[in-house]
């Protein structure tokens, strides 16, 4: 692996006088080349099962805004659509799946996911790592299995995950047979990227940190472990950061525990615990508050700079503490890069 990417320099531990930035969700709807190929191609999947499409995709953001990684543009969900589980987007309203009730449902699932489902993203890996300058890292992804899981389970997005937090307390045998399916197939999913030429990848836990500390030790710390160990099984070395999102003053356990590279932060995280107790052991990666994103103005200047002064002495990449949200104005991105890169 060239190491001439500040992405890969920062994931190997070193510092970087100016940090390296990309952010979370960088290809999507604040953008107007987005919207305009995502009209072209119909749905949501078909954008993401069109190699060609999904690869200009996935360049839009580096070629408007030089960030220093682009993010394969897929989503977390077509592992379960790998799994047998048929995956529709509704405009508007987020993804929707035939819940899984009850463990008679998992006869609808597979226990290995069809490759020949997932073989275009491995296209698009292919097609963007030979468009992209040298400098830039491509970064490849997966969904945690508690993540995958919670929407397997209701269907379509929850604020609190309930469906899927009852289904483990009432039959957490069961709920285990599904996290065992899931870590392998995200395992097996995160290897074929990375063979394809993702230089690293990160697992996104979003729904982390609905749970409480026991149940966060075993459906989110437990089977990420796993799935760091099958992927370095295959590919030694490979670089993974983790995102499990809300996990608080549970990120040292995450960390010392799941042996990622890095972690993302979120926004919400104490900032002073995160450099003492987090930072000092892994690169980290975050963290501005995607709203204030949206803000602009005098509020974003002081909250990259309250982002840059905690975390800059150390291996740090800079990032959003979650997605950036599609009313984004794009001169609000320009802003912020211009005060990171201070230009
Ligand atoms: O730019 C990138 O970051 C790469 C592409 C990417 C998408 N989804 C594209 C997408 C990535 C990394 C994801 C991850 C993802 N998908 C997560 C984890 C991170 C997070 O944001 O929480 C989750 C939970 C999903 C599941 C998902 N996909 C939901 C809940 C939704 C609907 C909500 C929404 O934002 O629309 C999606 C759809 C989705 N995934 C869109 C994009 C660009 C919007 C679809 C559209 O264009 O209409």
């Amino acid at each position: 692996m060239r190491v001439d990417k500040p992405i890969i320099s920062v994931l190997n531990g070193q510092r970087s006088k100016v940090p390296p930035l990309w952010l979370m969700r960088q290809a999507g709807r604040y953008l107007p080349e987005y919207r305009a190929l995502r009209a072209k191609a119909g749905g949501f999947l078909d954008l993401v099962f069109n190699s060609e499409f999904a690869a200009e995709v996935t360049l839009q953001p580096i070629r408007r805004f030089g960030f220093d990684a682009a993010i394969l543009f897929s989503d977390i969900l077509v592992v379960p659509q790998a799994l047998g589980q048929r995956v529709t987007f509704v405009a508007g309203e987020g993804p929707l799946l035939d819940p899984i009730k009850d463990r008679t449902d998992f006869t609808r699932l597979t226990s290995e996911v069809d490759q020949k489902v997932l073989a275009p993203v491995y296209e698009t890996v292919r097609r963007v790592k030979a468009d992209l300058p040298s400098g830039v890292a491509l970064l490849g992804f997966c969904g945690a299995p508690w993540t995958v899981a919670t929407y397997m389970i209701a269907g379509h997005g929850t604020p609190d995950q309930a469906p899927a937090r009852m289904f483990a307390y009432r039959d957490a045998a069961a709920f285990d047979v599904l996290m065992d399916v899931l870590v392998e197939a995200s395992a097996a999913y995160l290897v074929k990227q990375l063979q394809a030429g993702a230089d690293a990848v990160q697992i996104f836990d979003t729904w982390a940190g609905v749970l409480p500390p026991e149940q966060f030790v075993r459906w989110s710390i437990a089977p990420t472990k796993r799935i760091v160990a099958l992927v370095r099984e295959q590919i030694p070395g490979a670089k993974i950061i983790g995102f499990p999102r809300g996990a608080g003053s549970q990120l040292p356990r995450y960390v010392a525990e799941s042996g990622v590279d890095a972690v993302g932060l979120d926004w919400m995280i104490d900032r002073t615990f995160a450099k003492e107790r987090v930072q000092s052991a892994v690169p980290v990666q975050g963290n501005l508050d995607p709203l204030v994103l949206l803000a602009g103005g005098a509020a974003l200047d002081r909250a990259v700079d309250a982002v840059l002064e905690a975390f800059s002495d150390g291996p740090f990449i800079f990032n959003l503490g979650h997605g950036i949200l599609p009313e984004t104005p794009i001169n609000h991105v320009e802003q912020m890069l211009k005060r990171v890169r201070g230009a």
